[in-house]
């Protein structure tokens, strides 16, 4: 993929993390990797997940479904995992035992999979607003294209930002690809990033895109 080395997202790792979290990440991630995992028809997949809040939801909201959750920067995979296992044993919650992380680029882990998915969610996409910036956008064309790849039958991308500059740039993407689009007006928990709403807009705007 041409835009393979490009990197779409800012830090892998931020400010120093708390001896639990750094255990979580030493000891427990590696039980939570994507492995071994069939088609079964219930795939969800959350791409740039922050803290998580959303994968929580969809962990909770389809208990037969496989979440998988991708996002490089590790501590927001730490505050995940930290939220998704007991405080004492940091054994996993019943309730989250459909979670698994991927934590890196999802463009390395879409690359080689045959995996399809019902639904690919992606919250307040990294909107990289100075022209020179442009680049880093991950939902360009080729990248939607790839996505469309990856849905099942009737599957769905499911995109919310709240940087409408961004937004028109996507649907403008979109047009250059064989996926359909509809603007549908969802309502959806607030993550981490829309709460600090940086684009001081009044509401998310939501797109969802299908092969049909
Ligand atoms: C603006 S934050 C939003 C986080 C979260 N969805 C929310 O709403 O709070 C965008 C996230 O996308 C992640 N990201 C950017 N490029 C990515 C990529 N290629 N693969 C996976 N995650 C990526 C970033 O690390 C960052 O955490």
């Amino acid at each position: 993929m041409e835009n393979q080395e490009i990197r779409t997202f800012g830090r892998r790792h931020g400010k120093k993390l708390s001896a639990r979290k750094q255990t979580l990440l030493e000891t427990v991630l590696p039980a939570f990797l994507p492995k071994n995992i069939k088609n079964t028809g219930n795939l969800i997949l959350e791409i740039g997940f922050g803290n998580g809040e959303h994968v929580r939801e969809l962990s909770i909201r389809n208990p037969e479904s496989i979440i998988i959750g991708a996002e490089p920067f590790m501590n927001g995979v730490a505050a995940l995992l930290s939220a998704i296992t007991d405080e004492s044993t940091n054994e996993i919650l019943d309730e989250y035992k459909n979670i698994r992380i991927w934590p890196d680029d999802v463009r390395k882990l879409l690359k080689d999979t045959k995996l399809l998915f019902n639904e690919i969610w992606i919250l307040h996409p990294d909107p990289w607003p100075k022209a020179k910036h442009e680049k880093r956008r991950l939902l360009n064309s080729e990248f939607l294209e790839l996505l469309g790849t990856k849905l099942s039958k009737n599957g769905q991308i499911i995109i919310g930002t709240d940087h409408y500059e961004y937004f028109d740039w996507i649907v403008n993407e979109v047009k250059k690809t064989a996926l359909y689009a509809s603007f549908p007006p969802l309502s959806i928990i607030h993550t981490r990033y829309q709460e600090k709403n940086m684009a001081q807009t009044i509401t998310p705007k939501y797109l969802i895109l299908t092969n049909q």
